[in-house]
C-alpha cells in the first residue's frame, strides 16, 4: 500500500474523537466509511459533525457547496462488511482492551492484508493492541487531541512490530488532514500525557497538602509559567475521574510515584466531584 493509494478511510466509533476524526477526513476530500454500534449512535455523531461543520460554514472557512459534498462522502453502517474496500483504519471506539480487541477481530475478517489500522487510544499499550491482530507491523497509534478539528497535533506511535513504511504512511496521512504529527516510541503517556499527567497529579497534591489552594495553583501557573488555563480548571474541565483512571493505569505500567495518583482524587472520584460536568471538582460550578 502506498499512501497516494489511500482514497476511503475506515472509521470506527463516531463519539467525541471519531466524530472529530471522520469530519476531517471527509474535509480532507477522503470517502469515510463509518463504524457504529447502533443507528442511535451514528445519529449522535452525526449531529456533533453538523454542530461543527455548520461552525465552520458560518465563520466562512467552508462554503455551502462543501459542506454538502463533506456530507457526501460520509457514510455509517453498523456492519463491518463495508470495509471491505476502504484503504486505512483509524479506530476510536472506548477505552477497553477487550472492545478494541473485538473490533480488531472484526476488521481483521474483511479489510484487505495490505491495510493499516490506526488506534487513538490514549492510555493502552499501542504494542498490547497490535499483538491482538492479524497484522501487528500495519499496526500503528494515531493520537489526536480533543476537540479534532481544531487541536493541530497528532502523535504517532509505532508499537514494537510496526513496520518503517507503516509509519511513514500514517505520518503522510495526519499532514493530509491537517494535523502536524511527532512521533513518539510506545511509552505511557506518550510526549503530551506523559509530561501533563504528572503535573495534574503533583497539583492535586498540593491541594492535597494545603501548600496553595486550586486558585492560586492555577493563576501560579498562568501568569508564572504562561499556561492559557491552570491544572485544576484542566482537570475540571477534563474530567477529574480521567486524570485519577490515567493516572493509575500509567501507575501501574511504569510504577512512577509521579504518576500515582494522590487520595484526594480518589476521594473526589468517588464523591462525584468530577468537575464541571458535575457542577463541582476543584471548583464550584453553575449546573
Ligand atoms: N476524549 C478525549 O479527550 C480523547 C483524547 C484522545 C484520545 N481519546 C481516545 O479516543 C477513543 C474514543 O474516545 P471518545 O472520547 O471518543 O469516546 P466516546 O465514548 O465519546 O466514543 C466512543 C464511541 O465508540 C462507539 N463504539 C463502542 N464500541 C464500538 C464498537 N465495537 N464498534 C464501533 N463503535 C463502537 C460508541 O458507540 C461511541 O460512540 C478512546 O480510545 C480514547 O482513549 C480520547
Amino acid at each position: 500500500m502506498k499512501f497516494e493509494d489511500i482514497k476511503k478511510i475506515g472509521v470506527c466509533g463516531a463519539g467525541s474523537m471519531g466524530s472529530g476524526i471522520i469530519q476531517i477526513c471527509a474535509m480532507a476530500g477522503y470517502e469515510v466509511q463509518v463504524l457504529e454500534v447502533s443507528e442511535q449512535a451514528w445519529e449522535r455523531g452525526k449531529s456533533l459533525i453538523d454542530g461543527s461543520l455548520k461552525r465552520f460554514l458560518k465563520k466562512e472557512k467552508i462554503t455551502q457547496d462543501d459542506y454538502d459534498a463533506i456530507w457526501k462522502r460520509i457514510s455509517f453502517s453498523t456492519d463491518v462488511a463495508p470495509f471491505k474496500d476502504v484503504d486505512f483504519v483509524i479506530e476510536a471506539v472506548f477505552e477497553n482492551f477487550d472492545v478494541k480487541k473485538e473490533t480488531y477481530n472484526k476488521l481483521d475478517e474483511v479489510l484487505r492484508e495490505d491495510v493499516i489500522i490506526a488506534s487513538n487510544t490514549s492510555s493502552i499499550c499501542i504494542t498490547d493492541l497490535s499483538s491482538v491482530t492479524k497484522r501487528p507491523d500495519k499496526f500503528i497509534g494515531m493520537h489526536f487531541f480533543n476537540p479534532v478539528p481544531m487541536m493541530k497535533l497528532v502523535e504517532v506511535i509505532p508499537a514494537l512490530q510496526t513496520s518503517e513504511e507503516t509509519v511513514e504512511i500514517t505520518m503522510q496521512l495526519a499532514k493530509k488532514i491537517g494535523k502536524e504529527p511527532v512521533k513518539c516510541t510506545d511509552t505511557p503517556g506518550f510526549i503530551v500525557n506523559r509530561l501533563l499527567v504528572p503535573m495534574f497529579i503533583e497539583a492535586a497534591r498540593m491541594v492535597e497538602e494545603g501548600v496553595a489552594t486550586p486558585e492560586d495553583i492555577d493563576k501560579a501557573m498562568k501568569l508564572g509559567a504562561g499556561m492559557p488555563m491552570g491544572p485544576c480548571e484542566l482537570m475540571d474541565f477534563t474530567g477529574v475521574e480521567i486524570t485519577y483512571h490515567v493516572g493509575n493505569i500509567f501507575y501501574e505500567y511504569t510504577k512512577n510515584a509521579y504518576f500515582n495518583p494522590p487520595h484526594l482524587l480518589r476521594k473526589m472520584v468517588k464523591a462525584g466531584y468530577l468537575g464541571r460536568k458535575a457542577g463541582k471538582g476543584f471548583y464550584d460550578y453553575d449546573k
